[in-house]
């Protein structure tokens, strides 16, 4: 029969408690992204990643229809046709001078940025003298996109900036990128940006961030891994991706780098060149989020006040790891575990998605808890607490 490999790998997938399926949120104009409502039931939401809260915010909201009136839905065709206009525009100066960096460029998802990147540096089989080194944990569109390019691919350990040294060290090739995210999306650590930096430097590497995590939510401004190099004096990373359905609360992202990368991917970059541009009106809705980003302190403030709590509050056996954001994994091993808890705490009220392989290693299934901004000291104390009793 033809293509019988796909039920053969669903079944696969059901037997090894792998098997993925996806639930519909009702939509609720009063809820707050801390709620969902799923078949009729109430949850306190632990698996957003609106960090900050502003999903639904209201000035966002007006944005999106002022951005609406004035330049319509759709861009109604790619950017280098008629589709660039100047929303875009305004959005992209708005990142340049939120990161300093001098160009930007805007693409429907995070996962196409990365793969463009990627795609587009080593595209060229005549460049392939080009070597791209990827942390351990990239993400599987950073991966996607390297993998099928035509550099070479090394992987270096999570964060371990020895072991890269030592294969940037062996390498004779002379276009060298180092990859790696902000902050890490399934463990919520932190990359050693400033040695990244500084390896980068001392191998005539550029350094590449995906700040899908750290955007809006680190930096007293929230402007991601940015804030951290450019507080110690190091140049920031030569290129930056941050997605808008995240923290920013919109959709789409962009590319952050130099005016001489900007015009190559302009020219050769196949997913911006070969599709629509995002919409104007959500360009226009993503400016306003930005600004109150760079304004509210206050709700990276309180993701770290809050983080703090739940740690405090949880049992000391249950071990999460070390986190520099709103993500909080707690590592439970076996896909059937995390399944189980994840069903226990829904009886609860409370809504935690189990994250499984091949998003996470064979071994480290997880509870990926989000903290953020809309929740309150109670939503921490009942999670702590379903917590405790689901695990110890
Ligand atoms: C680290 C990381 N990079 C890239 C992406 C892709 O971003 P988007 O959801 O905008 O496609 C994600 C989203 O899951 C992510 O976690």
């Amino acid at each position: 029969m033809a293509f019988s490999y796909i039920t053969e790998q669903l079944d696969d997938r059901k037997t090894l408690a792998r098997y993925r399926k996806r639930v519909c949120v009702q939509a609720d104009v009063e809820s707050q992204s801390t709620k969902i409502n799923i078949a009729g039931k109430n949850y306190l939401n632990f698996s957003s990643n609106d960090y900050l809260g502003l999903n639904n915010h209201i000035q966002i909201n007006k944005a999106m229809q002022e951005g609406l009136d004035k330049f319509g839905l759709s861009s109604c065709s790619s950017s280098l046709v008629t589709g660039f206009n100047y929303a875009h525009q305004a959005l992209e100066d708005k990142i340049c001078q939120w990161l300093n960096k001098p160009k930007c460029l805007l693409f429907s998802s995070g996962f196409a940025a990365n793969t463009a990147l990627f795609q587009t540096l080593g595209h060229d089989a005549l460049q392939s003298n080009c070597q791209f080194y990827l942390d351990k944990l990239s993400h599987a569109s950073m991966l996607d996109g390297a993998f099928s390019s035509k550099a070479k691919v090394k992987r270096f350990a999570h964060n371990d900036t020895t072991q890269l040294a030592k294969l940037l060290s062996a390498s004779g090739d002379s276009n060298k990128l180092i990859a790696s995210e902000g902050i890490f999306s399934m463990d919520g650590d932190q990359a050693e940006v400033n040695e990244l930096k500084q390896l980068a430097k001392e191998h005539d590497a550029w350094l590449f961030l995906d700040d899908a995590h750290s955007i809006g939510v680190i930096g007293d401004q929230g402007q991601g891994s940015s804030a951290i190099l450019n507080s110690n004096k190091t140049p920031a990373a030569n290129i930056v991706m941050g997605t808008f359905g995240k923290a920013i609360a919109t959709s789409g992202a962009f590319l952050a780098c130099d005016e001489q990368l900007h015009d190559y991917l302009i020219n050769f970059a196949r997913h911006y060149i070969y599709s629509t541009a995002i919409s104007p009106a959500l360009a226009w809705a993503t400016i306003k989020s930005i600004e109150l980003i760079q304004q509210e302190q206050w709700r990276r403030d309180k993701i770290f006040e809050l983080s703090d709590l739940l740690k405090s509050l949880l049992d000391p056996n249950i071990e999460v790891t070390p986190s520099a954001s709103s993500i909080h994994a707690i590592i439970v091993g076996s896909e059937q575990k995390a399944l189980k808890v994840s069903e226990q705490l829904k009886e609860q009220g409370i809504w935690l998605t189990a994250i499984r392989p091949p998003t996470v290693p064979v071994g480290s299934s997880r509870l990926r808890v989000t903290v953020c901004a809309q929740h309150n000291h109670n939503d921490i104390k009942h999670l702590a607490k379903c917590l405790n009793e689901a695990l110890i």
